[in-house]
């Protein structure tokens, strides 16, 4: 179970005008239980979607409250928590760190095969299960963006962790790499939080949740969700058209 309770995350920020510092709110005071096999978290850009979800594995620590999964807490067993919780960001570049994906995915097995034959074996399998054996010792560099979103994945999953967090794992990818993707989530045993503007991905959850301004403002299922998101987004995009402050 992953709880918020009371979580209020703020950030010093420079004044644009250039006097001191100010603190922001990037979330406002939240409480939730998150036990559903399949949420979904959608809203506007700078709404709060990845502060909300780097939460969930210390990534970002509340400022106030606290997270906790499974009862440890973000803030006081982080290491724990990153073994729980597995993190998957946008671009796969940001967390892709060897040079090829049999190394990529041998260090995430570090911890749990030792040897490093058995490692290097291990990785292998992995890489098998996601269609990338073929591309085990090629050089990172040279996979397309797809092929390295599911190294990314694969890196992470290798952990076996509880949870699988994605932000926005299908927005660098065209239609095919981002049906590759979803199938792939959509077969994993792990509870998945992910963070997406794919609606129809989102209409597949069981739970989505609508960040908006830093506040979770609709939470349900998906398709009143999508629902209350396109009436938010059609509203500001009006505003924005009357050249009103958005
Ligand atoms: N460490 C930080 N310091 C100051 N502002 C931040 C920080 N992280 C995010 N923000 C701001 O908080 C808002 C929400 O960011 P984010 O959670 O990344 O939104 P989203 O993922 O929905 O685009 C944005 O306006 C962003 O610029
Ligand atoms: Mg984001």
């Amino acid at each position: 179970m992953i709880a918020l309770d009371a979580v209020h995350v703020t950030a010093w920020s420079p004044d644009p005008a250039g006097g001191a510092d100010r603190v922001v709110t990037l979330l406002h005071p939240l409480s939730l239980r998150l036990d559903e096999p399949r949420v979904a978290v959608i809203g506007a850009n700078g709404s709060g979607k990845s502060t909300l979800a780097r939460l969930l594995n210390g990534l970002v620590l509340p400022s106030s409250g606290r997270v906790t999964v499974d009862g440890l807490d973000t803030a006081r067993d982080g290491a724990a928590v990153r073994r729980l919780v597995g993190f998957v960001f946008t671009d796969p570049d940001a967390q892709i760190v060897m040079p090829t994906p049999v190394e990529d995915v041998a260090l995430s097995l570090r911890r749990t095969h030792p040897d490093a034959r058995e490692r290097a074996q291990a990785a292998r399998a992995v890489l098998a299960r996601f269609g990338l054996a073929a591309r085990a010792d090629q050089p990172v560099h040279s996979l397309s963006g797809g092929q390295r979103q599911l190294l990314a994945l694969a890196a992470v999953l290798a952990t076996e962790p509880r949870v699988l967090v994605l932000d926005e794992p299908t927005t660098l990818l065209d239609l095919a790499w981002r049906a590759v993707v979803d199938d792939l989530v959509a077969g994993l045993e792990q509870q998945v939080v992910e963070v997406t503007h794919d609606l129809d991905a989102a209409g597949h959850a069981d739970r989505v949740l609508v960040v908006d301004e830093g506040r979770v403002v609709h939470d349900g299922a998906p398709d009143e969700a999508v629902r209350h998101y396109r009436t938010l987004m059609a509203a500001r995009a009006s505003r924005v058209r009357d050249g009103s402050p958005s």
